[in-house]
């Protein structure tokens, strides 16, 4: 699917603070719907904190996060997670003593519906929602080609393959958008292939939108719509893939020059 140019996701004009450090100076990024959107950057950029902000784990101290154009910067992470906002985090987030089903299950709590006592005294509605969630857990298991280890304890599995059962429940909530911090980091090349194709059918076959860090820069070329450059809290850069490359300021911040940077000032 191709990017329809209408934002899904939005930061305007963001700017975060932890004392003396400003990790987000002026940050505007917009996501468009059916998009694959890298955001890229040395380390300690401010890849993360963006991200944070997006997902309300970071309150930025000027400037506005909208979701589908509606102000969502007071609201908190559970409360962006209910309307849409899908997360992975850097490192491992899954219960290692549970199996890939119940993982991808425990995903699915935070969408319930009908609340504690519905659970308690099996209603009707909570009957019909757990065949739903059970079935919506099988066809994630199905797409993430996770049927050989459905049953299989995650702490017994290998690294790529846990990121997988943890964005098996990420897809559990029926994100609206998702957005992954690294989560190539420390996959193998093969792991890395497979992922990078599970996130290109995320945008194709159920239209989420995806956000994620990367500094693998062939991966960002091969499945980036846009590609969104930081370098010390700021936005350097911002455009396709092929136009971010040949950006100088961005040559400049890979290659650690400095005549491109005045070039482009
Ligand atoms: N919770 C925090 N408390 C204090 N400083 C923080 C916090 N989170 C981030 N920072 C600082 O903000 C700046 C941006 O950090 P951030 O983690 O967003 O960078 P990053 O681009 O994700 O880097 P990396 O590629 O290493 O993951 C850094 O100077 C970092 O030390
Ligand atoms: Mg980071």
């Amino acid at each position: 699917m191709a990017a329809t140019g209408k934002p899904i996701l939005e930061a305007r004009a963001l700017g975060l603070k932890f004392g003396a450090v400003e990790a987000l100076k002026d940050v505007s990024v917009r996501v468009e719907a059916g998009s694959v959107h890298a955001l890229i950057g040395p380390n300690g950029a401010g890849k993360s904190s963006l991200l944070n902000c997006l997902s309300g784990f970071y309150h930025p101290w000027t400037g506005a996060v909208l979701f589908e154009g509606r102000d969502i910067s007071a609201t908190q992470p559970p409360e962006r997670a209910r309307l849409g906002i899908g997360r992975t985090f850097q490192g491992i987030q899954t219960y290692p003593s549970m199996t890939a089903r119940e993982n991808i299950l425990s995903g699915f709590h935070i969408r319930m519906r009908g609340g504690v006592f519905a659970g308690l005294f099996r209603t009707p509605a909570s009957v019909r929602q757990e065949e739903e969630m059970t079935a919506r857990a099988e066809a994630i298991i199905d797409f993430l080609e996770l049927e050989q280890d459905r049953h299989r304890v995650v702490g017994d599995m290998s690294y790529g393959l846990r990121k997988r059962v943890d964005l098996g429940r990420a897809l559990a909530l029926d994100p609206k958008v998702l957005v992954m911090d690294e989560p190539m980091a420390g996959m193998s090349p093969e792991e890395k292939g497979d992922l990078a194709r599970f996130i290109l059918d995320i945008r194709d076959h159920f239209g989420i939108p995806v956000v994620l860090v990367e500094h693998d820069m062939d991966v960002v070329m091969d499945i980036s719509d846009r590609v969104t450059v930081l370098e010390f809290g700021h936005v350097i850069a911002d455009g396709s893939p092929a136009e971010v490359t040949r950006d100088p300021r961005v040559i400049a911040a890979y290659l650690g020059g400095d005549a491109a940077t005045e070039d482009a000032a």
